[in-house]
């Protein structure tokens, strides 16, 4: 809805327009307190700016960002908290395009790679999953201003069942899937299932170590690309639509999703459980690596993102889990998958 709107409506008219949920009063304040939050802000994050016309514009953009989050925090009902983070002097539009990345239509992939989903008959499952915690997850990466996050989903889930099957955690390479996976388009976007497809025939991934990332796009180095370190055989579609049964994946791996990131919420959230509202559209692609209820019973699933640490909850997110819509909250339901090692 933000993403529509015209940048020079007032602010008040801006709040009303997208706060209308919650009725909140803008609070104002003073131009003063913005001008130093804003120097802080640049310092902290090492901003620059070309020339004065830039910095003004790039200040009115905090500003408005800054009065939605002191506003939404300022509710102080919500499940999730917003903060000033390093995608503060972005408009929503600027934000969506620069740190995104998957693009619909989705690819059609090879039917012998393609398996049948194994954990549908799963009967338990356990009330809670962390994968981090079992060691099956690498440190939260950064996709920098390249729409690589397929890249970044795909190894996840892979480094995850590579350690679930062999007890090595062994960080992959984003960069090898971004120069080399000639199906999906580099960082202009892509898919997970053809990552997985290019792991498959390649055969193989090599490591972050060898194939650092660059964060642009490169020539495929065939050389590093053969040198595969781990592969995989297949990976799996989760049913969609079915949060039931992406929870029966999650306990058992890793698994690729995508969800919609659009809106201000995904691009300022802080910490605690983002139950805001999301659209179903899908334009990011993460990995989820976890589930859980929180202490008032709100059901989360537990995301890793590839904006580094410094967004979320140190790079994570935990969203909200068996909501009434089959897709799940941001879509999260609607096309998930993993890889078979
Ligand atoms: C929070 O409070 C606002 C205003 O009082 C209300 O409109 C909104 O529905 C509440 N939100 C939640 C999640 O309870
Ligand atoms: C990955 O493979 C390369 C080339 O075979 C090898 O030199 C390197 O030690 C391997 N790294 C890991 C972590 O296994």
């Amino acid at each position: 809805m933000a993403s529509t709107l015209n940048k020079t409506v007032p602010i008040t008219l801006f709040m009303l327009l997208v706060t209308c949920s919650f009725q909140a009063m803008p609070r104002v304040m003073n131009e003063e307190t913005i001008v130093q939050k804003h120097k802080l802000w640049r310092a902290q994050h090492g901003r620059t700016y070309v020339n004065e016309a830039e910095e003004e514009k790039r200040f009115k953009i905090l500003k408005d960002n800054l009065e939605y989050i002191e506003n939404f925090n300022s509710l102080g009902n919500q499940t999730y908290e917003l903060s000033l983070n390093k995608f503060a002097d972005l408009t929503n539009e600027e934000f969506v395009a620069l740190y995104t990345g998957y693009k619909e239509p989705p690819h059609t992939g090879s039917s012998k790679e393609n398996i049948v989903f194994l954990y549908e008959k799963l009967t338990e499952v356990p009330s809670s999953m962390d994968w981090i915690q079992a060691g099956a997850v690498t440190s939260v990466k950064e996709q920098g201003i390249c729409g690589s996050c397929w890249a970044f989903s795909a190894v996840a889930a892979v480094e995850g069942i590579i350690q679930i099957k062999t007890g090595n955690l062994i960080s992959l390479s984003e960069q090898q899937l971004v120069d080399c996976d000639i199906m999906s388009t580099g960082c202009r976007g892509g898919w997970m299932e053809n990552a997985f497809h290019y792991i498959i025939q390649n055969p193989g991934i090599t490591t972050e170590a060898n194939y650092p990332y660059k964060g642009k796009d490169g020539k495929c180095n065939l050389k590093k690309a053969a040198m595969s370190n781990v592969t995989i055989h297949g990976y799996v579609d989760v049913p969609a639509n079915n949060e039931k049964a992406l929870l029966k994946a999650a306990s058992k791996q890793p698994i690729s999703v995508y969800v919609h990131a659009t809106s201000k919420g995904f691009q300022f959230y802080s910490n605690g459980i983002f139950s805001g509202k999301c659209g179903t559209d899908l334009n990011h692609g993460v990995t989820i690596v976890g589930y859980g209820t929180a202490k008032d019973g709100t059901k989360y699933w537990l995301v890793k993102n590839s904006w580094s640490k410094d967004w979320g909850e140190k790079g994570y997110m935990r969203i909200k889990r068996d909501v009434d819509a089959p897709e799940g909250l941001c879509g999260i339901a609607k096309k998930a998958s993993y890889p078979i090692a």
